[in-house]
């Protein structure tokens, strides 16, 4: 069998990323510990709780992992409603606990990158007390403004530690999830709003690209995408090659086009939004998996679509995420036509016994190494996640953490991947040695004989 070594370039950064709601604990001040308390909403009406209790201080032991396994990064969220839990005051204690956070961070040799929205928004402005049209959160234009006097606020505090910024994470999912699907607070199906949100979103993240670099000229901002992977079902049926396309268009282009032209077209709609025009240093790319796609008229309400998972793809206990690598390389490939350094700053699986993540992750960080060998610009990868954490309307039934969460005792446990990712981390490779040690049946296929 040929033994070798596939080297990552030299500086790669190796991460994971977290995100406040869903370790901190305790965020009852924000629109989704409302949402959780309301019946039905939580799979099995599990609760965030106590979640990672970083905010206890848990955050200390869980970067002591990180760190002693090899890893240089970590991607973490700040929770808008502990900085600003009424629209009139500021939490400078709450500050002062996230500069100990990322410091903590650079004391551990690991490079914070923080990110300012992270799915959660502050209680105060989702009721719409603080808008005069009462239309709550992202819906209304004069959220830009109050995002960027919280955003300074933030940068500010934290700019002596920190250099990468994510602005806003996943505006396609927020947007999908919040305003098609109604699974996520506050559980609309109005296409109408969820224009409104993408668009105020590109506004936002514009605004707060500028107010950043305004404090920190060295800045690397970006925000970060959930690329889904859209292939049609029968590709010869041209009603199935089209819905992908349309799917495609709206779910992974519908942003990061708008940064370029500056001309947003989402779902019916068209808005003209030229101060999103080269608002992005780097691009954040989130990957998780690829969909099969059926054309189906009757859906109306869902883009006139089915999705199913490729019928041979390995899929998670929860059916949540189908090992689908290639689609990392075609995400890549994507990617890189915005001419930007590219971050990974999520790809993972769900996986409680940790089966199918040991094989998940070397294939995927193999089609990265792949992409690198193109000199395709990609500087680095965060796993999702270090610990198993709260995972939004699935509460705690999936488990993407590389450490286990026993939720009622706050006890870690080490899953394999742990010390595949660890030597994956330290080696800035990934070795013959490590693939015939942690995943021998992929053995032949990383490395032919
Ligand atoms: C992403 C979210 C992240 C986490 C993973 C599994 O869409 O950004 O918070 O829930 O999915």
């Amino acid at each position: 069998m040929p033994q070798g070594t596939f080297h990552f370039p030299n500086g790669f950064m190796w991460g994971t990323a977290t995100a406040a709601h869903q370790v901190e604990g305790n965020n009852k001040n924000n629109n989704w510990w409302a949402w959780e308390e309301q019946p039905g909403r939580i799979l099995n009406g599990q609760r965030s709780g106590l979640a990672c209790d970083w905010w206890g201080g848990r955050w200390k032991e869980d970067f002591d992992r990180a760190v002693e396994t090899g890893q240089n990064t970590h991607r973490l969220s700040i929770e808008w409603s502990r900085i600003q839990p009424e629209p009139d005051r500021w939490d400078e204690d709450a500050l002062d606990y996230y500069r100990q956070i990322v410091r903590g961070l650079v004391e551990r040799k690991m490079a914070p990158m923080v990110t300012l929205h992270h799915f959660t928004d502050p209680i105060w402005l989702c009721d719409g007390r603080c808008f005069p049209s009462g239309l709550g959160a992202w819906e209304n234009e004069e959220i830009v403004p109050l995002f960027v006097a919280y955003v300074r606020k933030v940068v500010e505090a934290l700019k002596e530690y920190v250099t990468y910024w994510v602005t806003i994470n996943e505006p396609n999912v927020y947007v999908y999830s919040s305003y098609m699907l109604g699974a996520f607070p506050s559980g609309q199906h109005d296409l109408g709003a969820a224009f409104r949100v993408m668009r105020n979103m590109i506004r936002g993240h514009a605004a707060a690209y500028r107010a950043i670099h305004e404090i920190q000229p060295q800045a690397n901002v970006g925000y970060t995408l959930n690329y889904r992977g859209f292939r049609p079902a029968h590709p010869s049926f041209p009603p199935d090659v089209w819905v992908s396309r349309v799917l495609s268009a709206n779910f992974n282009q519908a942003f990061p086009n708008t940064l370029v032209n500056g001309k947003l077209r989402f779902l019916y709609h068209r808005a003209s939004i030229p101060e999103a025009i080269a608002t992005q240093d780097f691009f954040g790319l989130n990957y998780y998996s690829t969909d099969l796609v059926t054309f189906d008229p009757k859906k109306t309400n869902d883009l006139m679509h089915r999705r199913a998972y490729p019928a041979d793809a390995e899929v998670s206990a929860s059916g949540f995420v189908a090992n689908v690598p290639q689609g990392m390389f075609a995400a890549l490939d994507w990617a890189r036509h915005f001419h930007k350094p590219i971050m990974i700053t999520e790809n993972g699986v769900d996986d409680a016994e940790d089966h199918m993540r040991p094989g998940y992750l070397i294939e995927h960080l193999h089609q990265v190494w792949r992409a690198v060998n193109f000199n395709w610009p990609v500087k680095g990868y965060y796993h999702w996640s270090l610990v198993d954490n709260f995972e939004w309307d699935r509460g705690w039934t999936q488990r993407f953490g590389l450490w286990g969460l026993d939720v009622d005792t706050q006890a870690r446990f080490r899953r394999p991947s742990v010390d595949i990712y660890a030597a994956i981390c330290r080696e800035n490779g990934i070795s013959s040695e490590m693939v015939g040690k942690y995943t021998p049946k992929l053995l032949g296929k990383l490395f032919p004989g």
